[in-house]
């Protein structure tokens, strides 16, 4: 099939691009290549390209940020989810588009399956919980993939914080806030065995178990035998401008009856994380 790829050069972007069969056409497009809230650009950008299927990873993925600025965290990650359902929709082509944990409040305290209803606290979780509605309502031929607490990209928290550790620093971790540590390879090589079921719908993707960055830095520590120190932190004490969730980890109902294989254990994936594989 011939993809198009929003958002190619960030961390899922990179792994996914990297994990497509020699055998499919993949087009990578970067935010200088094609900015997806400018909606004209869109239009034309993407008919011009004629995908099969677009796979919608570009946001603007900084928390923080998205709360210090509202109209880009709507611009870039509701209309822009928008524009790119509406490019799918007119030239005929299927949409994977991917969404977050950051979408539930965390008040469950049990994982969040498919059938929860989000209820997002931040300026980002509102507007990636606008996107998922506007791409439902948009794209008939639709995938929305609900992940969180990626890792394994080379430049996200726990990849930074193993790099200290590894060099004898101290490295820090969250001991109060839980969620579905994802391994962003094996998140990516999900991500076009899910697309090409054409099973339309909204799935959860994530790792296969709920726990904190400060228990996944201590078993990075204990797995690869790293000489450095890990320290807890409380959520409370970083001092983050955005609310986040307390307990967000994620399960799915859905996916065991689609041709995704199961995520590996979190100590699988740790090990190859470590290892560079
Ligand atoms: N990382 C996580 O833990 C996590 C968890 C759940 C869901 N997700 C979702 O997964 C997807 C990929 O995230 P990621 O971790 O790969 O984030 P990332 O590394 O920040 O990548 C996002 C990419 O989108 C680009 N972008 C931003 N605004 C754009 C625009 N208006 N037009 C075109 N491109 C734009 C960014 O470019 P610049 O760098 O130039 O801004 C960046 O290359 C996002 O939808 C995110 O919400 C991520």
């Amino acid at each position: 099939v011939r993809l198009v790829v929003t958002g190619a050069r960030g961390r899922l972007g990179r792994a996914f691009c990297g994990a497509v069969p020699a055998h499919h056409e993949v087009v990578p497009l970067g935010r200088d290549e094609l900015d997806v809230g400018d909606h004209d650009a869109v239009m034309r950008g993407i008919a011009a390209l004629a995908p099969d299927a677009i796979v919608h990873l570009a946001a603007y993925t900084d928390v923080d940020g998205c709360e210090r600025d509202p109209d880009r965290a709507f611009r870039d990650n509701a209309a822009g989810a928008h524009h790119v359902a509406l490019a799918a929709r007119a030239c005929g082509a299927a949409i994977l588009h991917l969404s977050t944990d950051y979408v539930f409040d965390g008040t469950k305290g049990t994982p969040y399956d498919e059938a929860d209803v989000p209820s997002p606290i931040s300026t980002y979780g509102r507007a990636k919980a606008l996107a998922e509605r506007l791409v439902r309502e948009t794209a008939p031929e639709h995938v929305i993939v609900r992940s969180g607490f990626l890792f394994g990209s080379g430049t996200d928290h726990l990849s930074i914080q193993v790099q200290r550790v590894r060099s004898g620093g101290t490295g820090v971790g969250i001991a109060d806030r839980v969620g579905t540590p994802t391994y962003v390879r094996d998140l990516a090589e999900r991500l076009l065995p899910l697309l090409l079921a054409r099973r339309w719908g909204t799935y959860h993707l994530a790792g296969p178990e709920a726990t904190t960055w400060l228990d996944v830095l201590m078993r990075c520590r204990a797995l690869g035998d790293l000489p450095g120190e890990v320290e807890p932190q409380r959520a409370v004490d970083v001092g983050l401008v955005a609310p986040r969730p307390s307990f967000s980890a994620l399960t799915s109902v859905l996916v065991r009856s689609t041709p995704v294989p199961p995520f590996p254990s979190l100590d699988d994936a740790l090990a190859r994380f470590l290892a560079g594989a």
